[in-house]
């Protein structure tokens, strides 16, 4: 059975967005995993555009099932990771100017660099998951510089633009976990999946572990808005 990773990074960023300390990731973070999730993922990117050091720190101490840190291979995340410990690692590419993680780690250009970052966490105690395109030089790479697993990116099949192109992308993602699967690195995925794609890839079998934040959190807003609405109108109603 597949284990489900949310991914609260959109709830830090509603907050950011008044600067102020509602809704706090923290609260989230609680809430998914009373629904059953099976894991907290979060991004602490080099800018703090979203979740901020302080986020990490308390969800270290309050998160009860896993605690997923995607970033940067850089020096100052690793001695961040090192110092937190969370269960796992996800390294992830990272540009500035980008809206979300826009494309794979490309591991077999970064051999060099990412093997010791990638010792030195383990050395840790932390799994290390590399997040790269369903690309079978990038998963031998993945092998080769001794990651635990690899999260497939999902982005292009999540964004084809007909039924064909789909299925190009569908074939990729099987061929991906089967060979990972032989060399014997663990499969996790995410990027892009929502309520009507995500069966197909879960349908694949073989994928340990799913990361999901966009879809779960638009989500919310529309399934909560009712509730949140009524609240409120009782409130300047009967005051
Ligand atoms: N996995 C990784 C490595 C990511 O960078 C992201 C986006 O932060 C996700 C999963 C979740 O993607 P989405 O928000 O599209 O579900």
């Amino acid at each position: 059975m597949a284990r489900l990773g949310v991914n609260i990074d959109h709830v830090a960023t509603l907050r950011n967005a008044r600067g102020g300390s509602e809704p706090d990731p923290v609260a989230a973070a609680a809430i998914a995993e009373l629904a059953g999730a099976d894991q907290i993922t979060i991004h602490l990117r080099e800018d703090r555009r979203h979740i901020k050091d302080r986020d990490l720190h308390i969800l270290r101490q309050t998160v009860q099932t896993r605690l997923n840190l995607e970033m940067a291979a850089t020096d100052e995340m690793v001695e961040i990771a090192l110092n937190v410990k969370p269960e796992a690692c996800t390294l992830v590419p990272e540009k500035r100017a980008e809206l979300t993680t826009e494309g794979g780690l490309d591991v077999r250009l970064h051999q060099e660099a990412l093997k010791p970052y990638i010792e030195k966490l383990q050395a840790g105690g932390i799994i290390v998951s590399l997040f790269i395109d369903p690309d079978p030089d990038q998963i031998k790479a993945a092998n080769k510089v001794g990651a635990d697993y690899i999260e497939i990116h999902t982005g292009s099949f999540a964004e084809a633009r007909d039924w064909k192109e789909e299925e190009e992308e569908l074939i990729k993602l099987e061929n991906a976990v089967k060979l990972a699967r032989k060399l014997d690195l663990g499969v996790n995925a995410g990027h892009g999946l929502n309520y009507v794609n995500v069966k197909k890839v879960a349908a694949i079998g073989g994928i340990e572990e799913f990361n999901i934040g966009h879809s779960i959190m638009s989500r919310a807003i529309l399934v909560g808005l009712h509730q949140a609405v009524r609240d409120m109108s009782e409130l300047v109603r009967y005051a």
